[in-house]
C-alpha cells in the first residue's frame, strides 16, 4: 500500500469540512476523485500535501509506511509526492526554467536537460517562455501545461492532479492526458507500473483519456462511494451527482 489514508476529519478556519475519509491507494494504481463543488475534493488534496491552514482533527496519513500525518509539505514532497494544482499561485521574480532546474534537481547554473528541453517543446513552449516568471500572466492553459511540465521535471512518484482538465480547450485536454499517462507510467502494464496517482476531476471529461483503476465520489466532505470507474461516471453523466446522493441515502 503506497498511501493509507485512515478515518480522516479535517477543519479549516474551525469549520470541519472533511470527516470519515478512508482511502487506500495501492503502488502503480491510480484513482479517480469525483465530487460536485464545494464536497471537499480541493480540501483533500491541501491535507493530503499537508498545508498548515488544513487542521486534522482525528484520524491518519501513512505514506509509503511512515506517518506523515503531521510531517511537513517539505518532508512528503522529499519522500516522493507531486502535485498539480488547481490555481497555482504566481511567483514574482522566480523563472519558470529556474524552477525546472531546482525540480529536476540540476544545479541553477546548468543547462536544462536536454530531455526536459524535449517536454518544454511537446507541451508547446519555447525557450522564451522559461525566462518567463511562473505563471505570471499565464493564460489558463499555460498554467495547466507549466504544472504538468514542473512534473516531468520532478519525477514524483505519487502526484496528485486537481482539475488538470479544468479551463483547458479539448486539444490541450488531450495533450494534457498524454503526459499525464506518461507520469502515472501507463505505457506500462498494470501489474509492473511504479507510480500512482490521484486525480481529482468535477466533470471527468480527462477519463476520456486516462485510464483509473478505482473512483471515488466525494459528497459534503465524505467519501459516498468508490468503485469501477466506468460504472460511476456512466451514472453521473446521466443522473448527476443527485443520483450519487439518492443511492447512498446522503439527503
Ligand atoms: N479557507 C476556507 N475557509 C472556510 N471554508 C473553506 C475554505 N476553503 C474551503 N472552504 C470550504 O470547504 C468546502 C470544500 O471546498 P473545496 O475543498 O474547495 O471543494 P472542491 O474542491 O470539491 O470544490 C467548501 O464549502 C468551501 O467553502
Ligand atoms: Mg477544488
Amino acid at each position: 500500500m503506497l498511501l493509507q489514508i485512515t478515518d480522516l476529519a479535517v477543519e479549516v478556519n474551525n469549520k470541519e469540512i472533511l470527516s470519515d475519509v478512508d482511502l487506500y491507494i495501492g503502488k502503480g494504481e491510480t484513482h479517480v476523485l469525483l465530487g460536485p463543488n464545494g464536497s471537499g475534493k480541493s480540501t483533500l488534496f491541501m491535507t493530503l500535501l499537508g498545508f498548515p491552514k488544513y487542521k486534522i482533527t482525528r484520524g491518519e496519513i501513512i505514506f509509503k509506511g511512515e506517518d506523515v500525518t503531521h510531517l511537513s509539505t517539505t518532508h512528503r514532497v522529499k519522500m516522493g509526492m507531486g502535485v498539480s494544482f488547481q490555481n497555482p499561485p504566481a511567483i514574482r521574480g522566480v523563472k519558470l526554467g529556474d524552477l525546472l532546474k531546482i525540480e529536476h534537481g540540476s544545479g541553477e547554473d546548468a543547462d536544462l536537460n536536454p530531455e526536459i528541453m524535449e517536454m518544454v517543446n511537446t507541451l508547446k513552449f519555447n525557450e522564451h517562455f522559461l525566462e518567463r516568471d511562473v505563471n505570471l500572466g499565464f493564460s489558463g492553459g499555460e498554467v495547466k501545461r507549466s504544472e504538468i511540465l514542473q512534473l516531468l521535471a520532478q519525477e514524483p512518484d505519487f502526484i496528485m492532479f486537481d482539475e488538470p482538465d479544468s479551463g483547458v480547450d479539448i486539444e490541450n485536454v488531450e495533450l494534457l492526458a498524454e503526459k499525464i499517462n506518461i507520469l502515472l507510467d501507463k505505457d506500462k502494464k498494470p501489474g509492473l507500473r511504479e507510480k500512482s496517482g490521484l486525480l481529482i476531476t468535477h466533470l471527468g471529461y480527462i477519463l476520456n483519456f486516462v485510464s483509473a483503476d478505482t473512483a471515488h465520489v466525494l459528497l459534503d466532505g465524505r467519501i459516498a462511494c468508490s468503485g469501477n470507474p466506468n460504472e460511476i461516471i456512466e451514472d453521473i453523466r446521466k443522473e448527476g451527482f443527485k443520483g450519487c446522493v439518492e443511492c447512498c441515502g446522503m439527503h
